[in-house]
């Protein structure tokens, strides 16, 4: 099995106790966070920006994913990098121009995400495959934290690595977002994801966010 990060999503912490949240989750082992940014247009919901970026970027030096869910990313390309991005990730379905906002974010001296949703088939990828350090497989429809893994899109990831195998891709991150805890993440590392992006499992699950974390971790290790 490839090594394997589990990258807390924030949009499921405390966003009254962010630096704690945060801080948490990095004694717990975390190096990796993911900070979801929707539009309430191309996602029927609301969350957090820019100024929530450039605050949590002043209190860790942990890898930061930015998961752009907005109508016409060209436009927020810059100020996410300005603001401390590190990864930056845009739909497949609504850029016009991926080609052209691929190249931009690695411009701008990011690494580079491209996301398709569960009905959006692998293969919309193939052209731009060789350009990215990361696909984001969703394993629910984006908008919301808290719901079921969708277990078919799992084959995606499946997919995904063989392509990038036959490229000979052979640092391509391949992410899974949504409804991953303890009982999915083992079967979506075993489809051939190596970041797994848990929200509601890190932050909302039984214990305090050290256990919930490492309860995680512990279900991939006793799967290995
Ligand atoms: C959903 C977001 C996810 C979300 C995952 O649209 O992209 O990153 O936070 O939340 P959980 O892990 O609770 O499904
Ligand atoms: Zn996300």
């Amino acid at each position: 099995m490839p090594k394997l990060t589990l990258a807390p999503s924030l949009l499921a912490a405390d966003f009254a106790r962010l630096g704690d949240e945060v801080a948490a989750c990095e004694e717990a082992g975390a190096h990796w966070f993911h900070f979801d940014v929707m539009d309430g247009h191309y996602v029927p919901n609301l969350s957090i920006g820019i100024p929530v970026l450039e605050s949590l970027r002043a209190v860790t030096s942990s890898f930061i994913d930015v998961h752009l869910m907005i109508d016409n990313p060209a436009i927020f390309l810059e100020p996410f990098a300005d603001a401390g991005a590190d990864l930056i990730t845009i739909h497949q379905e609504v850029s016009t121009h991926l080609h052209r906002d691929v190249h931009e974010i690695r411009r701008l001296g990011k690494k580079v995400g491209v996301a398709i949703n569960p009905s959006t088939p692998a293969s919309t990828l193939s052209d731009v495959l060789p350009f990215l350090d990361l696909v984001l497989v969703m394993t629910v429809n984006p908008g919301f934290g808290g719901q079921s893994f969708i277990h078919a899109a799992t084959r995606k990831a499946t997919r995904l690595r063989t392509m990038a195998d036959e490229l000979g891709l052979v640092d391509l991150n391949i992410e899974v977002d949504g409804g991953v805890g303890p009982e999915t993440a083992p079967i979506a590392a075993r489809a051939g994801a190596d970041v797994l992006v848990a929200g509601s499992s890190v932050f909302r699950g039984p214990g305090t966010i050290q256990e919930n974390y490492q309860a995680i971790w512990r279900s991939l290790e006793s799967d290995a």
